[in-house]
């Protein structure tokens, strides 16, 4: 295997809406490479509920196969859809996908379906990037009787190594785009653990003397990314917080169906999702918003593929597309509104205007 070889995507539709995102979102990744003459080996597997019921596994032992061997190669990713359990928790730390970057940037022609006034979105271009393999969700779990009361507990644990690395990704990324750096924790209640992570912060800061670093209580961060979302850029955060801060900003660009991220291991290999999941109440229906897939799309573009002027490309197109199309989620009122699969034809559509326009100048 050398560096040159074609990335090896695994497509993982899931179930409920992630079958009809991934369709679009595997249609605009393999029209974008074809444009753009890059290679890559793409095959396509069942897990979750409709792999459980033909297998009894959530996780069917030759998709694992096939993942380990993409985890070994230079440029391997999956595109994932959505399933209700098993397997995306036991794929974020199978895999070591600790890194999850979740870029939230209102488009101006969606300005108006954000709950927020126009004003308050001017500038908002927010990066959250989540740790993924740790804290309460992988903590020790017990439970037992007391006095003949029921008790549960699960803890929230860190270790050092894990909070360093996570904390450099964010100040990196940080340095990379406005040079601002938000640290979300909760020293006030929460000590020993978020005491680790400004200790970390503080020794690791020295190393990017141009970031501006600054922190905040979790409380205060949710009140202040709907109040005042402009004045963040990166924010970084541990697994339980940056769950709930993504929602938010999901809810700032006006749907969870916008929302596109990427999840990277140490080595590289990376998974890429929508950040809503199964979405039972609208699958089936094809009311579902493919953008936070092909945003996806896009992340993979710009880390697997090393292809950001593709990944630009993508971005505009996408942007041109919602100025004409909508699904559900996002149209206004007497908007006629689309299914996922026009808005993903609408995006390839798009994507060629963009690609010939660009040609043409
Ligand atoms: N990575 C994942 O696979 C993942 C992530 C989150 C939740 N889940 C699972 O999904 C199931 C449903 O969870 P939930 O209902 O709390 O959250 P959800 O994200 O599935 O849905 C929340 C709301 O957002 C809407 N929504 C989500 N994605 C959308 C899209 N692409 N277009 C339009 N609207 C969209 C839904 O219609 C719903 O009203 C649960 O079993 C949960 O565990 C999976």
């Amino acid at each position: 295997m050398t560096p040159t070889t074609p990335p090896t995507v695994l497509v993982l539709p899931g179930e409920g809406i992630g079958p009809e995102v991934v369709r679009v979102g595997r249609a605009v990744l393999e029209h974008v490479l074809d444009r753009a003459g890059l290679p890559a080996t793409i095959s396509e597997h069942a897990v979750g509920r409709p792999a459980y019921e033909r297998t009894g596994q959530w996780l069917p032992d030759p998709v694992r196969d096939a993942l380990d061997q993409a985890a070994a190669e230079p440029r391997g990713a999956v595109l994932f859809g959505a399933t209700a359990d098993e397997p995306i928790g036991e794929l974020r730390s199978r895999y070591d996908l600790y890194a999850n970057l979740r870029p939230a940037r209102p488009l101006p022609a969606l300005h108006a379906v954000s709950p927020l006034r126009p004003e308050r979105l001017e500038g908002v271009d927010v990066l959250i990037v989540r740790e993924l393999v740790s804290d309460v969700y992988y903590g020790r779990r017990r439970t037992g009787t007391d006095a003949g009361r029921r008790w549960a507990g699960q803890e929230m644990y860190y270790r050092e190594d894990e909070v360093r690395r996570i904390v450099r990704c964010g100040l990196g990324h940080a340095e990379a785009r406005r040079r601002h750096l938000t640290l979300v924790h909760k020293a006030n209640a929460i000590p020993d653990v978020f005491g680790l992570w400004l200790d970390v912060l503080a020794e690791e800061r020295a190393a990017y003397p141009h970031v501006e670093v600054q922190d905040r209580y979790a409380d205060t961060m949710a009140m202040e990314l709907v109040l005042r979302p402009a004045d963040f850029d990166v924010i970084v955060t541990g697994n339980l917080f940056g769950d709930l801060l993504s929602e938010i900003t999901g809810a700032v660009l006006g749907s969870l169906g916008l929302m596109p991220s990427a999840s990277l291991s140490p080595t590289g290999f990376a998974l890429y999702e929508p950040v809503g999941g199964t979405a039972p109440d609208i699958a089936g229906t094809g009311r579902a918003n493919p953008l936070g897939t092909i945003g996806s799309v896009e992340l993979m573009l710009r880390h697997t593929f090393g292809a950001p002027r593709w990944a630009d490309r993508l971005a505009a197109a996408v942007a041109l597309a919602v100025g004409l199309w909508r699904t559900p989620d996002i149209a206004g009122p007497g908007d006629k509104t689309c299914t996922t699969e026009e808005m993903g034809a609408a995006v390839c559509d798009a994507f060629d205007a963009v690609a010939t326009e660009e040609a043409t100048e």
